[in-house]
């Protein structure tokens, strides 16, 4: 078990002093301040609040609808639990492709209304106009390549990315412009761990895997599926370290027994 003695601040700057001294950088998503206590205080370094809260908070079936202000409620839920870990919030969909001077004013509202550390970003060249305006600000970019969520309708489908030789090379000079801009990581989603590892030499800055291999600098997963809280996803990335799902399901089940046959409260739970 890891039991974290180190009570110093994460910061951009300790997660680049992390790959240089070969630590490996852990993360996980939070979308609420009671999550987000129990993983600051396990001594996660970074919490992400994704759009992924889209699927595992609202229920949708992709990253897409999930609005600006719900995730500056999601993330200053989350900053209000966190003492230690550096956190990150995702611009969700529709709100930075359209021009640089909107990508800047949402990145302003989450930095402002949430009190988050830094913003994520999907997208390599297409998008580094509003990378450039964002940073130019002073706030902290993490990129994410690879499998973009926020494009499945142009990808149809979750499957492996950059298998083929020209979005592998898409990739690679996506992951160095990001770099150059002055992006303080970048997540790479299901690509090969060749690939990852490759891009993750050749970059100063961290990379963070999802279905990227062991070769990145950092690992990061949804911690409702990690947690088994989500028992629909079961993808091979993906390492389950409990089964809340079934927990909580018999955990409840038990409470409406107990309620039932008036068990529940005995002279001891009541005043
Ligand atoms: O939204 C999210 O949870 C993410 C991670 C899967 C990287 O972007």
């Amino acid at each position: 078990m890891y039991l974290s003695n180190n009570t110093s601040l994460i910061t951009t700057h300790v997660l680049q002093e992390m790959k240089t001294r070969g630590e490996k950088i852990a993360m996980l998503t939070a979308y609420d301040y009671s999550m987000a206590k129990i993983l600051d205080e396990a001594g996660i370094d970074v919490i992400l609040v994704g759009d992924s809260a889209s699927n595992v908070m609202a229920g949708h079936k992709t990253t897409l609808p999930i609005t600006l202000n719900e995730m500056i409620y999601h993330a200053s839920s989350v900053v209000r639990a966190v003492t230690r870990a550096l956190v990150v919030v995702d611009l969700p969909f529709g709100t930075y492709q359209g021009n640089s001077k909107e990508a800047l004013n949402s990145a302003i509202r989450i930095m402002k209304e949430s009190g988050a550390n830094a913003i994520k970003i999907e997208g390599g060249k297409e998008i580094l106009e509003s990378v450039d305006r964002i940073l130019s600000a002073g706030i902290p970019i993490i990129g994410h390549l690879g499998l973009t969520p926020q494009s499945i309708n142009k990808f149809g489908t979750y499957i492996v990315r950059a298998r083929e030789e020209e979005e592998a090379n898409k990739l690679r000079s996506d992951a160095l412009l990001l770099e150059e801009a002055g992006c303080f990581s970048v997540v790479l989603e299901k690509i090969p761990a060749k690939l990852a590892a490759e891009v993750t030499q050749s970059l100063r800055i961290p990379t963070i895997g999802i279905g990227a291999g062991n070769g990145v600098d950092g690992q990061v997963l949804v911690v409702h599926d990690m947690l088994g809280i989500n028992n629909q996803f079961s993808p091979r990335f993906l390492r389950r370290y409990n089964n809340l799902y079934d927990e909580i399901k018999n955990s409840v089940s038990q409470y409406i027994e107990d309620v039932k046959s008036s068990d529940f409260p005995n002279e001891s739970e009541q005043y």
